[in-house]
Protein backbone atom coordinates (compact mmCIF):
# COMPACT_ATOMS: atom_id res chain seq x y z
CA UNK A 1 0.00 0.00 0.00
CA UNK A 2 2.63 2.12 0.72
CA UNK A 3 4.57 1.89 -2.28
CA UNK A 4 1.37 2.67 -4.04
CA UNK A 5 0.92 5.49 -2.39
CA UNK A 6 4.01 7.10 -3.40
CA UNK A 7 3.94 5.80 -6.64
CA UNK A 8 0.89 8.17 -6.95
CA UNK A 9 2.21 10.61 -5.68
CA UNK A 10 5.31 10.58 -7.76
CA UNK A 11 4.00 10.21 -10.63
CA UNK A 12 1.46 13.08 -10.72
CA UNK A 13 4.69 15.07 -10.65
CA UNK A 14 6.01 13.12 -13.60
CA UNK A 15 2.93 14.06 -15.58
CA UNK A 16 3.50 17.58 -15.77
CA UNK A 17 7.24 17.16 -16.66
CA UNK A 18 5.67 14.90 -19.39
CA UNK A 19 2.96 17.32 -20.23
CA UNK A 20 5.74 19.65 -20.80
CA UNK A 21 8.09 17.56 -22.93
CA UNK A 22 4.85 17.08 -24.95
CA UNK A 23 4.47 20.53 -25.56
CA UNK A 24 8.09 21.04 -26.27
CA UNK A 25 7.87 17.81 -28.99
CA UNK A 26 5.08 19.08 -30.37
CA UNK A 27 5.97 22.34 -31.81
CA UNK A 28 9.15 20.94 -33.09
CA UNK A 29 8.82 20.00 -36.40
CA UNK A 30 6.35 19.58 -39.56
CA UNK A 31 4.35 22.60 -40.65
CA UNK A 32 1.63 24.13 -38.76
CA UNK A 33 -0.60 26.77 -40.73
CA UNK A 34 -1.84 28.28 -36.87
CA UNK A 35 1.66 28.09 -35.29
CA UNK A 36 3.19 31.17 -33.73
CA UNK A 37 6.68 29.26 -33.58
CA UNK A 38 6.60 29.28 -37.20
CA UNK A 39 6.97 33.02 -37.56
CA UNK A 40 6.75 34.45 -41.17
CA UNK A 41 7.36 37.84 -40.46
CA UNK A 42 8.92 40.67 -38.00
CA UNK A 43 6.41 40.91 -35.52
CA UNK A 44 5.68 36.78 -34.33
CA UNK A 45 9.36 36.40 -34.82
CA UNK A 46 9.67 38.84 -31.85
CA UNK A 47 6.81 37.63 -30.31
CA UNK A 48 8.05 33.76 -31.06
CA UNK A 49 11.16 34.84 -29.66
CA UNK A 50 9.91 36.02 -26.31
CA UNK A 51 7.99 32.69 -26.12
CA UNK A 52 11.25 30.80 -26.00
CA UNK A 53 12.41 32.90 -23.80
CA UNK A 54 9.78 32.19 -21.32
CA UNK A 55 9.94 28.68 -22.28
CA UNK A 56 13.01 28.57 -21.33
CA UNK A 57 13.66 30.48 -18.30
CA UNK A 58 10.32 29.08 -16.52
CA UNK A 59 11.61 25.73 -17.67
CA UNK A 60 14.45 25.83 -16.25
CA UNK A 61 12.81 27.72 -12.82
CA UNK A 62 10.19 24.48 -13.05
CA UNK A 63 12.46 21.86 -13.18
CA UNK A 64 14.84 23.46 -10.51
CA UNK A 65 11.51 23.97 -8.29
CA UNK A 66 10.87 20.09 -9.41
CA UNK A 67 14.21 18.85 -8.19
CA UNK A 68 14.14 20.82 -5.07
CA UNK A 69 10.59 19.29 -4.36
CA UNK A 70 12.44 15.75 -5.09
CA UNK A 71 15.16 16.48 -2.21
CA UNK A 72 12.58 17.50 0.31
CA UNK A 73 10.85 14.28 -0.12
CA UNK A 74 13.81 12.81 0.31
CA UNK A 75 15.04 14.30 3.43
CA UNK A 76 11.53 14.64 5.04
CA UNK A 77 12.70 11.88 7.94
CA UNK A 78 15.38 14.34 8.90
CA UNK A 79 14.74 16.04 12.15
CA UNK A 80 17.17 18.91 11.02
CA UNK A 81 16.60 20.88 7.74
CA UNK A 82 18.95 20.41 4.75
CA UNK A 83 19.03 24.31 4.07
CA UNK A 84 18.08 26.88 6.10
CA UNK A 85 16.08 30.38 5.82
CA UNK A 86 18.71 31.99 4.10
CA UNK A 87 18.57 29.95 1.31
CA UNK A 88 14.77 30.21 1.51
CA UNK A 89 14.73 33.67 1.31
CA UNK A 90 17.25 33.81 -1.78
CA UNK A 91 16.05 31.15 -3.74
CA UNK A 92 12.33 31.75 -2.69
CA UNK A 93 12.05 35.48 -3.23
CA UNK A 94 14.87 37.13 -4.73
CA UNK A 95 15.14 35.13 -7.79
CA UNK A 96 11.86 35.21 -8.54
CA UNK A 97 12.24 38.66 -8.50
CA UNK A 98 15.01 39.66 -10.55
CA UNK A 99 14.01 36.97 -13.22
CA UNK A 100 10.30 38.33 -12.96
CA UNK A 101 11.74 42.35 -13.34
CA UNK A 102 14.20 41.04 -16.37
CA UNK A 103 10.93 39.17 -18.12
CA UNK A 104 9.29 42.34 -17.66
CA UNK A 105 11.71 44.05 -19.70
CA UNK A 106 12.48 41.78 -22.44
CA UNK A 107 8.66 42.23 -22.70
CA UNK A 108 7.87 45.83 -23.13
CA UNK A 109 11.07 45.59 -25.41
CA UNK A 110 9.06 43.22 -27.82
CA UNK A 111 5.45 45.12 -27.23
CA UNK A 112 7.31 48.38 -28.09
CA UNK A 113 9.20 47.04 -31.47
CA UNK A 114 5.73 45.22 -32.95
CA UNK A 115 3.79 48.73 -32.54
CA UNK A 116 5.05 49.65 -35.77
CA UNK A 117 3.79 53.69 -36.43
CA UNK A 118 5.37 53.29 -40.08
CA UNK A 119 2.75 51.81 -43.15
CA UNK A 120 3.64 51.33 -46.76
CA UNK A 121 -0.29 49.95 -47.71
CA UNK A 122 -3.14 50.41 -45.97
CA UNK A 123 -6.14 47.46 -45.99
CA UNK A 124 -9.51 47.86 -43.91
CA UNK A 125 -11.29 44.76 -42.62
CA UNK A 126 -14.91 44.39 -41.01
CA UNK A 127 -15.51 41.54 -39.08
CA UNK A 128 -19.54 40.94 -39.72
CA UNK A 129 -22.14 38.01 -38.76
CA UNK A 130 -19.56 35.53 -39.68
CA UNK A 131 -17.18 36.29 -42.12
CA UNK A 132 -14.56 39.68 -43.10
CA UNK A 133 -15.26 42.25 -45.40
CA UNK A 134 -11.65 43.63 -47.06
CA UNK A 135 -11.39 47.02 -48.49
CA UNK A 136 -8.44 48.74 -50.26
CA UNK A 137 -9.32 52.48 -49.85
CA UNK A 138 -6.78 53.94 -51.82
CA UNK A 139 -8.00 51.39 -55.04
CA UNK A 140 -11.71 50.97 -54.86
CA UNK A 141 -11.39 46.95 -54.70
CA UNK A 142 -14.05 45.23 -51.90
CA UNK A 143 -13.14 41.31 -51.81
CA UNK A 144 -14.15 39.00 -48.38
CA UNK A 145 -12.79 36.54 -46.15
CA UNK A 146 -9.06 36.82 -48.32
CA UNK A 147 -6.57 39.42 -48.04
CA UNK A 148 -4.09 39.91 -50.23
CA UNK A 149 -1.00 42.14 -49.34
CA UNK A 150 2.73 42.35 -51.07
CA UNK A 151 5.95 41.49 -49.00
CA UNK A 152 8.34 43.15 -46.98
CA UNK A 153 5.90 46.11 -46.53
CA UNK A 154 4.47 47.12 -43.60
CA UNK A 155 0.52 46.85 -44.21
CA UNK A 156 -1.46 48.65 -41.68
CA UNK A 157 -5.06 47.10 -41.12
CA UNK A 158 -7.59 49.34 -39.81
CA UNK A 159 -9.94 46.78 -38.00
CA UNK A 160 -13.58 47.63 -36.82
CA UNK A 161 -16.65 45.77 -37.10
CA UNK A 162 -20.56 46.05 -37.48
CA UNK A 163 -23.30 44.97 -35.09
CA UNK A 164 -20.53 42.38 -32.48
CA UNK A 165 -17.01 42.02 -31.74
CA UNK A 166 -14.34 40.43 -33.48
CA UNK A 167 -10.73 40.01 -33.49
CA UNK A 168 -8.01 39.93 -35.78
CA UNK A 169 -5.24 36.89 -36.10
CA UNK A 170 -2.93 35.59 -38.42
CA UNK A 171 -0.74 33.89 -36.04
CA UNK A 172 2.66 33.62 -38.33
CA UNK A 173 2.22 37.54 -38.59
CA UNK A 174 1.96 38.91 -35.13
CA UNK A 175 0.08 39.28 -32.21
CA UNK A 176 -4.29 39.71 -32.25
CA UNK A 177 -6.15 43.07 -32.02
CA UNK A 178 -10.13 43.62 -31.44
CA UNK A 179 -12.37 44.31 -34.47
CA UNK A 180 -14.66 47.11 -32.63
CA UNK A 181 -18.44 48.21 -33.94
CA UNK A 182 -17.48 52.19 -32.49
CA UNK A 183 -14.12 52.19 -32.78
CA UNK A 184 -11.42 51.34 -35.53
CA UNK A 185 -7.93 49.72 -34.03
CA UNK A 186 -4.80 49.59 -36.25
CA UNK A 187 -2.69 46.65 -35.99
CA UNK A 188 0.66 46.88 -38.43
CA UNK A 189 2.10 43.90 -39.75
CA UNK A 190 4.53 42.44 -42.35
CA UNK A 191 4.92 39.34 -44.43
CA UNK A 192 8.87 38.61 -44.79
CA UNK A 193 8.13 35.22 -47.05
CA UNK A 194 5.63 35.10 -49.71
CA UNK A 195 2.75 32.48 -49.34
CA UNK A 196 -0.57 31.95 -47.85
CA UNK A 197 -1.37 32.19 -44.44
CA UNK A 198 -4.46 31.32 -42.38
CA UNK A 199 -6.39 33.98 -40.17
CA UNK A 200 -9.42 33.61 -37.47
CA UNK A 201 -11.39 35.54 -35.36
CA UNK A 202 -10.05 35.27 -32.37
CA UNK A 203 -12.74 36.78 -30.14
CA UNK A 204 -15.68 34.55 -28.89
CA UNK A 205 -18.37 36.17 -31.27
CA UNK A 206 -21.30 33.43 -30.80
CA UNK A 207 -23.18 31.67 -33.47
CA UNK A 208 -20.22 30.36 -35.78
CA UNK A 209 -17.15 32.41 -34.06
CA UNK A 210 -16.19 28.62 -34.88
CA UNK A 211 -16.84 28.96 -38.52
CA UNK A 212 -15.12 32.76 -39.09
CA UNK A 213 -11.72 32.06 -41.01
CA UNK A 214 -9.64 33.91 -43.36
CA UNK A 215 -6.65 34.11 -45.89
CA UNK A 216 -3.82 35.73 -46.42
CA UNK A 217 -1.94 35.65 -49.25
CA UNK A 218 1.81 37.52 -49.12
CA UNK A 219 2.55 38.24 -52.69
CA UNK A 220 6.08 39.57 -54.38
CA UNK A 221 6.15 43.41 -55.49
CA UNK A 222 5.19 42.10 -59.13
CA UNK A 223 2.39 39.63 -58.63
CA UNK A 224 0.40 41.65 -55.99
CA UNK A 225 0.72 44.80 -58.90
CA UNK A 226 -1.03 42.02 -61.26
CA UNK A 227 -2.94 41.30 -58.57
CA UNK A 228 -4.46 44.87 -57.90
CA UNK A 229 -4.19 46.21 -61.53
CA UNK A 230 -6.93 42.89 -62.10
CA UNK A 231 -9.00 42.99 -59.51
CA UNK A 232 -9.38 46.71 -59.59
CA UNK A 233 -11.85 46.37 -63.30
CA UNK A 234 -15.00 45.56 -63.35
CA UNK A 235 -16.84 42.72 -64.55
CA UNK A 236 -17.92 43.26 -68.20
CA UNK A 237 -21.55 41.44 -69.24
CA UNK A 238 -21.04 38.26 -70.32
CA UNK A 239 -22.14 37.27 -73.83
CA UNK A 240 -22.53 33.41 -73.78
CA UNK A 241 -26.43 32.82 -73.40
CA UNK A 242 -25.45 30.09 -70.52
CA UNK A 243 -23.93 32.82 -67.92
CA UNK A 244 -26.00 36.01 -69.48
CA UNK A 245 -28.80 33.23 -67.96
CA UNK A 246 -26.84 32.92 -64.92
CA UNK A 247 -26.47 37.13 -64.22
CA UNK A 248 -30.22 37.25 -64.90
CA UNK A 249 -31.04 34.94 -62.42
CA UNK A 250 -28.61 36.63 -60.14
CA UNK A 251 -30.87 39.56 -60.37
CA UNK A 252 -34.17 37.75 -60.56
CA UNK A 253 -33.64 35.06 -57.27
CA UNK A 254 -32.57 37.85 -54.80
CA UNK A 255 -28.73 37.69 -55.16
CA UNK A 256 -28.75 41.22 -56.13
CA UNK A 257 -30.26 42.87 -53.14
CA UNK A 258 -27.65 41.28 -50.73
CA UNK A 259 -24.25 40.81 -52.95
CA UNK A 260 -22.34 43.10 -55.17
CA UNK A 261 -20.89 42.45 -58.49
CA UNK A 262 -18.60 46.36 -59.51
CA UNK A 263 -20.19 47.14 -62.42
CA UNK A 264 -23.53 45.00 -62.29
CA UNK A 265 -25.10 45.41 -59.06
CA UNK A 266 -24.39 47.31 -55.81
CA UNK A 267 -25.36 46.18 -52.41
CA UNK A 268 -23.35 45.14 -48.81
CA UNK A 269 -25.02 43.12 -46.69
CA UNK A 270 -23.55 40.08 -47.90
CA UNK A 271 -19.90 39.48 -49.25
CA UNK A 272 -18.58 40.94 -52.40
CA UNK A 273 -19.11 38.88 -55.13
CA UNK A 274 -16.75 40.28 -58.23
CA UNK A 275 -14.52 38.17 -58.39
CA UNK A 276 -15.44 35.13 -56.21
CA UNK A 277 -14.56 32.55 -59.03
CA UNK A 278 -10.96 33.33 -57.50
CA UNK A 279 -11.58 33.06 -54.36
CA UNK A 280 -9.93 30.51 -52.53
CA UNK A 281 -12.51 29.56 -50.36
CA UNK A 282 -16.34 29.89 -49.22
CA UNK A 283 -18.41 30.27 -46.06
CA UNK A 284 -15.46 32.66 -44.36
CA UNK A 285 -12.43 29.73 -44.78
CA UNK A 286 -14.92 26.80 -44.59
CA UNK A 287 -14.50 25.32 -47.88
CA UNK A 288 -12.40 25.13 -50.69
CA UNK A 289 -13.84 26.84 -53.68
CA UNK A 290 -14.69 25.08 -56.46
CA UNK A 291 -17.60 24.68 -58.96
CA UNK A 292 -19.16 22.10 -56.78
CA UNK A 293 -18.72 23.41 -53.66
CA UNK A 294 -20.12 26.86 -54.56
CA UNK A 295 -23.45 25.55 -56.08
CA UNK A 296 -23.50 23.61 -52.68
CA UNK A 297 -23.36 26.77 -51.10
CA UNK A 298 -26.09 28.58 -53.03
CA UNK A 299 -28.45 25.84 -52.90
CA UNK A 300 -28.26 25.61 -49.08
CA UNK A 301 -25.37 26.92 -47.55
CA UNK A 302 -27.11 26.71 -44.03
CA UNK A 303 -26.16 23.03 -43.85
CA UNK A 304 -22.74 23.93 -44.72
CA UNK A 305 -22.99 26.80 -41.69
CA UNK A 306 -25.69 26.89 -39.69
CA UNK A 307 -27.31 30.70 -39.33
CA UNK A 308 -25.39 32.14 -41.57
CA UNK A 309 -27.12 35.82 -43.15
CA UNK A 310 -27.50 33.78 -46.33
CA UNK A 311 -30.79 32.29 -46.76
CA UNK A 312 -31.65 28.89 -48.77
CA UNK A 313 -32.53 29.50 -52.13
CA UNK A 314 -34.80 27.07 -54.14
CA UNK A 315 -33.88 27.33 -57.33
CA UNK A 316 -34.17 24.92 -59.90
CA UNK A 317 -31.63 22.75 -61.19
CA UNK A 318 -31.22 24.37 -64.68
CA UNK A 319 -30.86 27.98 -62.73
CA UNK A 320 -28.67 26.66 -60.39
CA UNK A 321 -26.24 25.22 -62.38
CA UNK A 322 -26.56 28.63 -64.94
CA UNK A 323 -26.30 31.03 -61.57
CA UNK A 324 -22.95 28.43 -60.83
CA UNK A 325 -21.59 29.03 -63.90
CA UNK A 326 -22.10 32.87 -64.20
CA UNK A 327 -20.38 33.01 -60.95
CA UNK A 328 -17.83 30.83 -61.77
CA UNK A 329 -16.83 33.08 -64.42
CA UNK A 330 -16.24 35.19 -62.14
CA UNK A 331 -12.50 35.14 -62.22
CU1 LIG B 1 -16.02 36.70 -35.04
CU2 LIG B 1 -15.44 35.22 -33.32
Amino acid sequence: MHIIKEYKQWSSYLYSVKVLLLLFLCNCEGKRPRSILQPAGPHAEQIAWLWWLMFDTYGVVYLATLLLLVLALLARKREKPVLGSRFVVIAGIVIPTVILIVMLFFELRVSRGIHSTRSDFHVQVIGHGWWFEVRYPDYNIVDANEIHIPVNQMIRFELSARGMIHSFWVPKLGGKRDQLPDHANNLHLMASIPGMYHGTCTEYCAGQHARMAFRLVAHTQDDFNRWLLRNQQLQEVPSQPRLMKGMQVFSTAGCASCHSIRGFSQADIGPDLTYIGSRLTLGAGQLENTWGSLSGWIANSQALKPNNQMPRTYLSPEDLHALTDYLWSLQ
